[in-house]
Protein backbone atom coordinates (compact mmCIF):
# COMPACT_ATOMS: atom_id res chain seq x y z
CA UNK A 1 0.00 0.00 0.00
CA UNK A 2 2.12 2.61 -1.14
CA UNK A 3 -0.40 5.87 -1.71
CA UNK A 4 -3.63 6.36 -0.19
CA UNK A 5 -6.34 9.04 -0.13
CA UNK A 6 -5.47 11.21 3.14
CA UNK A 7 -7.76 13.60 5.24
CA UNK A 8 -6.70 16.78 6.57
CA UNK A 9 -7.90 19.11 9.36
CA UNK A 10 -8.43 22.57 9.73
CA UNK A 11 -6.58 24.03 12.77
CA UNK A 12 -7.07 26.76 15.04
CA UNK A 13 -3.44 28.06 15.51
CA UNK A 14 -0.99 28.92 12.63
CA UNK A 15 1.22 27.07 10.39
CA UNK A 16 4.09 28.71 11.72
CA UNK A 17 4.08 26.68 15.23
CA UNK A 18 2.81 23.49 14.09
CA UNK A 19 3.91 21.15 17.45
CA UNK A 20 3.76 22.63 20.80
CA UNK A 21 1.17 25.47 19.98
CA UNK A 22 -1.23 24.00 18.40
CA UNK A 23 -4.79 23.11 19.89
CA UNK A 24 -7.80 21.59 18.68
CA UNK A 25 -11.30 23.65 19.39
CA UNK A 26 -14.56 21.18 18.78
CA UNK A 27 -14.64 20.49 15.36
CA UNK A 28 -17.29 20.16 12.86
CA UNK A 29 -17.52 18.08 9.04
CA UNK A 30 -16.51 21.65 7.92
CA UNK A 31 -13.18 21.74 9.22
CA UNK A 32 -11.98 18.76 7.40
CA UNK A 33 -11.28 18.06 3.85
CA UNK A 34 -10.67 15.16 1.49
CA UNK A 35 -7.97 15.31 -1.04
CA UNK A 36 -9.24 13.67 -4.14
CA UNK A 37 -5.55 12.25 -5.28
CA UNK A 38 -3.70 9.96 -3.92
CA UNK A 39 0.14 10.71 -2.33
CA UNK A 40 2.45 9.11 -0.05
CA UNK A 41 2.17 9.85 3.59
CA UNK A 42 5.11 12.39 3.07
CA UNK A 43 3.33 14.18 0.44
CA UNK A 44 0.16 14.25 2.13
CA UNK A 45 1.66 15.93 5.22
CA UNK A 46 2.87 18.60 2.79
CA UNK A 47 0.02 19.30 0.67
CA UNK A 48 -1.75 19.62 4.20
CA UNK A 49 0.57 22.21 5.81
CA UNK A 50 0.48 24.40 2.25
CA UNK A 51 -3.04 24.39 2.47
CA UNK A 52 -3.19 25.24 6.31
CA UNK A 53 -4.64 21.93 7.10
CA UNK A 54 -2.48 19.21 9.16
CA UNK A 55 -3.33 15.30 7.95
CA UNK A 56 -6.66 14.29 10.26
CA UNK A 57 -6.89 13.08 13.78
CA UNK A 58 -9.60 10.46 15.24
CA UNK A 59 -8.89 10.56 18.70
CA UNK A 60 -12.74 10.09 20.07
CA UNK A 61 -15.88 8.09 18.88
CA UNK A 62 -17.30 11.14 18.37
CA UNK A 63 -14.24 12.05 16.03
CA UNK A 64 -15.09 8.84 14.53
CA UNK A 65 -18.77 9.69 13.58
CA UNK A 66 -17.37 12.71 11.95
CA UNK A 67 -15.29 11.57 9.87
CA UNK A 68 -17.07 8.39 8.55
CA UNK A 69 -20.15 11.15 7.78
CA UNK A 70 -17.86 12.80 5.90
CA UNK A 71 -16.61 10.14 4.21
CA UNK A 72 -19.98 8.99 3.63
CA UNK A 73 -21.15 12.86 2.15
CA UNK A 74 -18.08 12.13 -0.47
CA UNK A 75 -19.21 8.39 -1.25
CA UNK A 76 -15.74 7.37 -0.83
CA UNK A 77 -16.48 3.89 1.65
CA UNK A 78 -14.03 1.95 -0.79
CA UNK A 79 -10.91 3.99 0.05
CA UNK A 80 -8.26 4.25 2.27
CA UNK A 81 -7.10 7.30 3.97
CA UNK A 82 -3.89 8.51 6.02
CA UNK A 83 -4.48 10.06 8.95
CA UNK A 84 -1.83 12.03 11.16
CA UNK A 85 -1.12 9.18 13.05
CA UNK A 86 2.94 8.39 13.36
CA UNK A 87 4.78 5.19 14.77
CA UNK A 88 7.51 6.77 16.63
CA UNK A 89 10.99 4.44 17.41
CA UNK A 90 12.06 5.95 20.03
CA UNK A 91 15.33 4.11 22.64
CA UNK A 92 12.17 3.11 24.26
CA UNK A 93 10.35 1.11 21.72
CA UNK A 94 7.99 2.34 19.42
CA UNK A 95 5.31 4.74 20.05
CA UNK A 96 2.05 5.74 17.90
CA UNK A 97 0.91 9.68 18.16
CA UNK A 98 -0.84 12.08 16.87
CA UNK A 99 2.19 14.13 14.71
CA UNK A 100 0.74 17.55 14.85
CA UNK A 101 -0.28 17.71 17.86
CA UNK A 102 2.58 15.71 20.05
CA UNK A 103 0.34 13.56 21.73
CA UNK A 104 0.09 9.94 22.16
CA UNK A 105 -2.76 8.03 20.64
CA UNK A 106 -4.74 6.50 23.51
CA UNK A 107 -8.23 6.02 21.54
CA UNK A 108 -8.51 2.07 20.46
CA UNK A 109 -9.51 2.47 16.78
CA UNK A 110 -7.37 -0.20 15.53
CA UNK A 111 -8.23 -3.35 12.86
CA UNK A 112 -5.96 -5.54 15.33
CA UNK A 113 -3.03 -5.41 17.11
CA UNK A 114 -1.24 -7.20 14.67
CA UNK A 115 -1.68 -4.38 12.04
CA UNK A 116 0.50 -1.97 14.68
CA UNK A 117 3.57 -2.28 13.73
CA UNK A 118 4.84 -0.36 10.54
CA UNK A 119 5.22 3.67 10.71
CA UNK A 120 1.89 5.19 8.94
CA UNK A 121 -1.53 5.05 10.14
CA UNK A 122 -4.01 4.19 7.65
CA UNK A 123 -7.68 4.09 7.81
CA UNK A 124 -9.31 1.20 6.12
CA UNK A 125 -12.54 1.46 3.68
CA UNK A 126 -15.77 1.93 5.39
CA UNK A 127 -17.48 -0.31 3.71
CA UNK A 128 -18.38 -3.86 5.18
CA UNK A 129 -15.09 -5.61 4.33
CA UNK A 130 -12.89 -3.68 6.60
CA UNK A 131 -15.45 -1.48 8.66
CA UNK A 132 -13.26 1.72 8.80
CA UNK A 133 -10.67 0.24 11.45
CA UNK A 134 -7.02 1.45 11.29
CA UNK A 135 -3.70 0.01 10.70
CA UNK A 136 -0.52 0.67 9.32
CA UNK A 137 1.02 0.83 6.52
CA UNK A 138 4.72 1.78 5.62
CA UNK A 139 6.30 5.24 5.01
CA UNK A 140 6.88 4.74 1.56
CA UNK A 141 9.72 7.67 0.55
CA UNK A 142 8.29 10.17 -1.44
CA UNK A 143 10.22 10.82 -4.64
CA UNK A 144 11.45 8.03 -6.13
CA UNK A 145 11.64 10.68 -9.03
CA UNK A 146 14.56 12.69 -7.31
CA UNK A 147 18.02 12.33 -8.35
CA UNK A 148 20.98 14.36 -7.35
CA UNK A 149 23.63 15.99 -9.94
CA UNK A 150 26.94 16.90 -8.32
CA UNK A 151 26.59 19.09 -5.47
CA UNK A 152 28.53 22.21 -4.57
CA UNK A 153 28.13 24.26 -1.26
CA UNK A 154 26.15 27.00 -3.40
CA UNK A 155 23.43 23.59 -3.28
CA UNK A 156 23.05 23.57 0.56
CA UNK A 157 20.84 26.18 2.61
CA UNK A 158 21.25 25.72 6.71
CA UNK A 159 18.38 27.04 8.84
CA UNK A 160 18.76 29.73 11.02
CA UNK A 161 15.74 29.13 12.83
CA UNK A 162 14.96 25.29 14.61
CA UNK A 163 12.41 22.77 13.86
CA UNK A 164 11.38 19.50 14.23
CA UNK A 165 11.96 16.77 11.71
CA UNK A 166 8.87 17.00 9.82
CA UNK A 167 8.39 21.01 10.12
CA UNK A 168 12.26 20.58 8.89
CA UNK A 169 10.76 17.99 6.19
CA UNK A 170 8.21 20.75 5.43
CA UNK A 171 10.24 23.68 5.31
CA UNK A 172 13.01 22.82 2.99
CA UNK A 173 9.86 21.09 0.35
CA UNK A 174 7.98 24.36 0.77
CA UNK A 175 11.53 26.07 -0.91
CA UNK A 176 12.19 23.67 -3.81
CA UNK A 177 14.52 22.28 -1.18
CA UNK A 178 14.76 18.56 0.57
CA UNK A 179 16.26 17.74 3.37
CA UNK A 180 20.25 17.13 3.23
CA UNK A 181 21.87 13.76 2.42
CA UNK A 182 25.64 12.75 3.24
CA UNK A 183 26.19 10.26 0.71
CA UNK A 184 29.91 10.00 0.67
CA UNK A 185 33.27 11.56 2.26
CA UNK A 186 33.22 14.44 -0.37
CA UNK A 187 29.69 15.14 0.63
CA UNK A 188 30.72 15.09 4.71
CA UNK A 189 33.86 17.61 3.29
CA UNK A 190 30.95 20.33 2.24
CA UNK A 191 28.62 20.36 4.57
CA UNK A 192 31.29 21.00 7.32
CA UNK A 193 33.12 23.40 5.25
CA UNK A 194 29.18 25.40 5.02
CA UNK A 195 28.88 24.71 8.74
CA UNK A 196 32.04 25.90 9.59
CA UNK A 197 31.57 28.69 7.35
CA UNK A 198 28.46 29.79 9.06
CA UNK A 199 29.75 29.04 12.02
CA UNK A 200 27.50 26.79 13.22
CA UNK A 201 29.70 24.29 14.55
CA UNK A 202 27.77 23.72 17.76
CA UNK A 203 24.69 22.86 16.48
CA UNK A 204 22.71 19.73 15.93
CA UNK A 205 21.42 19.36 12.55
CA UNK A 206 18.25 16.99 11.03
CA UNK A 207 19.42 15.81 7.49
CA UNK A 208 17.33 13.83 5.24
CA UNK A 209 18.30 10.21 7.43
CA UNK A 210 14.85 8.47 8.41
CA UNK A 211 14.49 4.71 10.04
CA UNK A 212 11.93 3.19 8.42
CA UNK A 213 10.07 0.57 10.07
CA UNK A 214 8.83 -2.14 8.33
CA UNK A 215 7.48 -6.01 8.74
CA UNK A 216 11.49 -7.27 8.23
CA UNK A 217 12.97 -4.80 11.13
CA UNK A 218 13.99 -1.47 10.86
CA UNK A 219 16.20 0.12 7.76
CA UNK A 220 18.18 3.52 7.84
CA UNK A 221 17.16 5.66 4.25
CA UNK A 222 17.52 9.00 2.89
CA UNK A 223 13.72 10.11 2.75
CA UNK A 224 13.70 12.15 -0.43
CA UNK A 225 15.86 9.97 -3.11
CA UNK A 226 14.26 7.15 -1.29
CA UNK A 227 17.95 5.23 -1.37
CA UNK A 228 19.29 3.13 1.95
CA UNK A 229 22.01 4.40 3.78
CA UNK A 230 25.44 2.69 3.05
CA UNK A 231 27.77 5.70 4.39
CA UNK A 232 29.07 4.91 7.77
CA UNK A 233 29.55 8.09 9.81
CA UNK A 234 27.99 7.12 12.83
CA UNK A 235 28.93 8.17 16.36
CA UNK A 236 28.70 4.55 17.34
CA UNK A 237 25.79 1.58 16.01
CA UNK A 238 24.22 2.19 20.00
CA UNK A 239 23.06 5.44 18.40
CA UNK A 240 21.14 3.95 15.41
CA UNK A 241 18.08 2.88 16.94
CA UNK A 242 15.51 5.71 17.14
CA UNK A 243 13.78 7.27 14.18
CA UNK A 244 15.23 10.56 13.05
CA UNK A 245 18.72 11.11 11.70
CA UNK A 246 21.03 14.03 13.79
CA UNK A 247 24.14 15.00 12.76
CA UNK A 248 25.86 15.86 15.99
CA UNK A 249 27.46 19.21 17.07
CA UNK A 250 30.99 19.56 14.60
CA UNK A 251 33.34 20.26 17.30
CA UNK A 252 35.67 18.13 19.66
CA UNK A 253 33.17 16.85 21.71
CA UNK A 254 30.95 14.90 19.44
CA UNK A 255 33.18 15.44 16.04
CA UNK A 256 30.21 16.04 13.53
CA UNK A 257 28.96 12.17 13.92
CA UNK A 258 25.74 10.99 13.31
CA UNK A 259 23.30 10.03 16.16
CA UNK A 260 19.68 9.75 16.37
CA UNK A 261 16.74 10.30 18.21
CA UNK A 262 13.16 11.08 18.60
CA UNK A 263 11.81 13.05 15.40
CA UNK A 264 10.04 15.81 17.75
CA UNK A 265 12.72 18.12 19.35
CA UNK A 266 13.47 21.62 17.64
CA UNK A 267 16.80 21.57 15.90
CA UNK A 268 18.61 23.29 12.99
CA UNK A 269 18.68 21.45 9.44
CA UNK A 270 19.91 21.31 6.46
CA UNK A 271 18.04 21.50 2.94
CA UNK A 272 19.81 20.77 -0.04
CA UNK A 273 18.80 21.49 -3.50
CA UNK A 274 17.68 18.62 -5.50
CA UNK A 275 17.01 18.12 -9.35
CA UNK A 276 13.62 15.89 -9.84
CA UNK A 277 12.73 14.95 -13.14
CA UNK A 278 8.86 15.01 -12.55
CA UNK A 279 8.21 17.68 -10.33
CA UNK A 280 5.65 16.22 -7.79
CA UNK A 281 5.12 18.94 -5.28
C1 LIG B 1 -14.35 -2.67 0.38
O1 LIG B 1 -13.27 -1.89 -0.19
C2 LIG B 1 -12.16 -2.67 -0.59
C3 LIG B 1 -11.05 -1.71 -1.04
O2 LIG B 1 -11.49 -0.84 -2.02
C4 LIG B 1 -12.56 -3.66 -1.66
O3 LIG B 1 -11.44 -4.45 -2.01
C5 LIG B 1 -13.69 -4.54 -1.13
O4 LIG B 1 -14.13 -5.39 -2.16
C6 LIG B 1 -14.85 -3.67 -0.65
N1 LIG B 1 -15.88 -4.52 -0.06
C7 LIG B 1 -17.17 -4.36 -0.31
C8 LIG B 1 -18.11 -5.28 0.42
O5 LIG B 1 -17.57 -3.51 -1.12
C1 LIG C 1 16.74 33.94 9.20
O1 LIG C 1 17.12 34.36 7.90
C2 LIG C 1 16.10 35.02 7.19
C3 LIG C 1 16.59 35.27 5.76
O2 LIG C 1 17.90 35.73 5.73
C4 LIG C 1 15.76 36.33 7.93
O3 LIG C 1 14.73 37.03 7.23
C5 LIG C 1 15.29 35.99 9.34
O4 LIG C 1 15.05 37.15 10.08
C6 LIG C 1 16.34 35.13 10.06
N1 LIG C 1 15.75 34.64 11.33
C7 LIG C 1 16.48 34.59 12.45
C8 LIG C 1 15.75 34.02 13.64
O5 LIG C 1 17.64 34.95 12.51
C1 LIG D 1 29.96 21.09 21.53
O1 LIG D 1 28.58 21.42 21.35
C2 LIG D 1 27.73 20.95 22.37
C3 LIG D 1 26.29 21.28 22.00
O2 LIG D 1 26.14 22.62 21.66
C4 LIG D 1 28.14 21.58 23.70
O3 LIG D 1 27.33 21.06 24.73
C5 LIG D 1 29.61 21.26 23.97
O4 LIG D 1 30.02 21.95 25.15
C6 LIG D 1 30.47 21.73 22.79
N1 LIG D 1 31.86 21.34 23.02
C7 LIG D 1 32.88 22.21 22.84
C8 LIG D 1 34.25 21.65 23.05
O5 LIG D 1 32.69 23.39 22.53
Amino acid sequence: MRLAFFLTLTLAATLAAPNANLFLEDTTQDDYHISNIRANYLEAYVICKKSGYTLAMERTEQETKIIEALIESQNVEITYFYLGGYNEATNFGKQWFWFDINEEINYDHWYSAIYKSSDCLLRTPLNSTYAALTLAATLAAPNANWFLEDVTQDDYHISNVTASYMEAYFTCRQHGFMLAVERTEEETKIIEALIESQEAVNNYFYLGGFNEITQFGTQWFWIDINLGINYNHWYSDAFKTSSCLERSPMNSTYGGKWTSGSCTPKYYFICQKAVTSTQIL
